[in-house]
């Protein structure tokens, strides 16, 4: 039996721009889904979840496997896809257990993903380029679970790296890891909220940066996506496009703006900057691109009150989930305190605080 562990996610900036080909800044976190795996003779997968305590059985060469809106869509997806592209699995038993809280903004879908990818690639005697895998897993959540996630959550998950964010370029899949600085702390507040739309308006997200993209590329051939459009561009054609896909493009512009400025100010040991573009960043989605939520908001203003904290903003998708704080290692304790006293009074919900690390991407336990 072999053992293979992949991580969630946090990302310090860059919301909604992994799709639109532009920049974000990742970590891996210490949260992760580990995948043991130990081979069968028949070509079937028998998948064991000990998180929903319960097993499934899947034959490999049925043409006809499909999502059900089930945990299994997750691997089962990823085995699909890898046959699909050429890449023919032995049977194996999979037992899963993650630890990435679900449902909250964390990637637990791509941590599942991504464990049991390299685990099925393992246990077949496969070797696939990482970037490859990580294409491959976000085509199991595009094509079979049917969410049509950017590239961020499952590229951060395999090419993570400890006490380092990982600024990605989301078109060339070129990255740098950025050095986190010891005396600060990456905190996560989770809102205990999720909100039913989120998928549909994630989809709804994608197709208004499309039309944006369409309109644009009327006066500007070389614009295949917003990644190629600057402010000035946009400002000069606002008056043809319609409102609310003008505040989604002045989002996705601004916000690949200050990934970059957010790079060279943890390169220089500029906290202080990060912490203000990570401010700019959730004004942005609150007010542009309208992906926050009265509970994010609030997590995020109790935060900024704060002394210590660098910088707040809401992390992933959105519509409810976590926040990301940055917060100097002297002042965690107050931080807590302060959070968790504050939001319980005003919502009447207990959040929950997550003091991380960043950690290493995916890898095999030994
Ligand atoms: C989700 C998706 C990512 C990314 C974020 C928003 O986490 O899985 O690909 O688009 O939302 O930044």
């Amino acid at each position: 039996m072999r053992t293979f562990r992949a991580p969630g996610r946090v990302n310090l900036i860059g919301e909604h721009t992994d799709y639109n080909d532009g920049f974000v800044m990742p970590a891996a976190l210490d949260f992760s889904t580990w995948v043991k795996i130990s081979p069968l003779e028949q070509r079937r997968l028998i998948i064991l979840s000990e998180n929903f305590a319960e097993e499934i059985e899947v034959d490999l060469d049925d043409q006809n496997l499909a999502a059900r809106g089930h945990w299994s869509d997750y691997p089962v997806g990823v085995a699909v896809v890898l046959e699909r592209t050429g890449h023919r699995l032995r049977g194996a038993r999979l037992q899963i257990r993650g630890e990435v809280p679900i449902g909250s903004g964390l990637s637990s879908s791509a941590a599942i993903e991504v464990a049991t990818a390299c685990a099925l690639v393992a246990n077949s005697g496969l070797q696939i380029d990482p970037r490859e895998l990580a294409l491959l897993c976000q085509r199991a959540e595009n094509e079979f679970v049917g969410a049509r996630v950017g590239i961020m959550d499952q590229f951060v998950s395999l090419f993570g790296h400890a006490q380092k964010a990982l600024l990605l370029d989301c078109r060339s899949l070129e990255f740098h890891l950025l050095p986190l600085p010891d005396n600060v702390r990456l905190i996560i507040c989770n809102t205990m909220v999720k909100h039913a739309l989120a998928s549909s308006a994630y989809n709804e997200r994608r197709a208004q940066c499309e039309a944006g993209v369409e309109y644009m590329a009327k006066f500007l051939p070389n614009v295949t996506a917003l990644r190629d459009v600057t402010i000035e561009q946009l400002e000069e054609h606002a008056s043809g496009l319609d409102d609310v896909v003008y505040r989604r493009c002045r989002h996705v512009i601004t916000e690949n703006a200050r990934v970059l400025s957010a790079g060279d100010a943890l390169e220089r040991g500029d906290l202080e900057r990060f912490g203000e573009l990570m401010g700019e960043s959730h004004r942005s989605l609150r007010d542009d691109y309208e992906v926050s939520s009265d509970e994010l908001d609030l997590m995020v203003e109790i935060a900024q009150k704060i002394e210590g904290v660098y910088g707040a903003r809401m992390t992933g998708g959105g519509f409810g989930g976590c926040t990301v704080n940055l917060v100097a290692d002297t002042n965690v304790e107050e931080f807590k305190k302060r959070v968790s006293l504050e939001y319980e009074r005003a919502t009447s919900l207990r959040p929950e605080i997550y003091v991380c690390t960043a950690a290493n991407g995916a890898e095999e336990v030994v």
